[in-house]
């Protein structure tokens, strides 16, 4: 097979499209790798709530392992596969805290479930029981009771990924898959076909 779209991140999101059709798993689910500093591999599956030619976005608590590791080294790779397609996609680059205001937007358009978890879990962070996370939902439950809108903790938002490379696998037979690499150069992206 050849692709034919030249821009990597419009070719994304039209197979994501295709991915949500008839999919039995969520799309948007990507195993998200990091790495500490000292170079510990770290890998957990994330959801990417939006990408455009910016990049790709993913929320969680700024005091996680993963939001350390990003923080102290801010590069990182994500990996999707639409089984319903046969397709994998793999994104490295450079990652960024996004900005206060597109945080606040996301976490304002969360079920009121969702926000009260954000407040409420340490992530990451021990803790001795159920009982004891239930006992702080509880407590953030009692806090914003009669609050509408409920505002985004700052210990929780989103980071962008903003690609170097994005490369599609598309499976094949006899396991002659076909692979096509983006490496972003100036203001585009160039291409070049890998062996499987
Ligand atoms: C399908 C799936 C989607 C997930 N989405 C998120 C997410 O968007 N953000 C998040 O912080 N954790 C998400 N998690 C939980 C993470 O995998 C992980 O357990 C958590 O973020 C703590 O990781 P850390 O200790 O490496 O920071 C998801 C888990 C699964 C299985």
């Amino acid at each position: 097979m050849q692709l034919k779209q030249d821009d990597p991140i419009a070719r994304f999101l039209e197979d994501y499209e295709r991915a949500k059709i008839g999919a039995s798993f969520e799309p948007s689910r990507a195993a998200l790798a990091t790495s500490s500093l000292g170079g510990v591999p770290s890998v957990r599956y994330v959801l990417v709530k939006w990408v455009d030619e910016r990049g790709f976005r993913i929320f969680t608590n700024y005091t996680s392992r993963k939001a350390r590791f990003l923080d102290e080294n801010p590069r990182a790779s994500l990996a999707f596969h639409w089984e319903n397609l046969g397709e994998q996609v793999r994104v490295e680059g450079r990652v960024e805290r996004l900005s206060a205001e597109e945080s606040d937007a996301y976490f304002a358009a969360r079920p009121r479930g969702s926000k009260i978890g954000a407040w409420a879990s340490p992530q990451s962070h021990e803790i001795a029981s159920r009982e004891e996370l239930i006992a702080l939902v509880e407590e953030v439950e009692r806090r914003f009771e009669g609050v509408e809108d409920i505002p985004r903790p700052d210990f929780w938002g989103g980071y962008l990924l903003i690609p170097e490379t994005i490369e599609f696998w598309f499976d094949g037979d006899n396991r002659l898959h076909d692979r096509f690499l983006y490496t972003r150069e100036g203001d585009g992206y160039r291409c070049r076909r890998l062996a499987p």
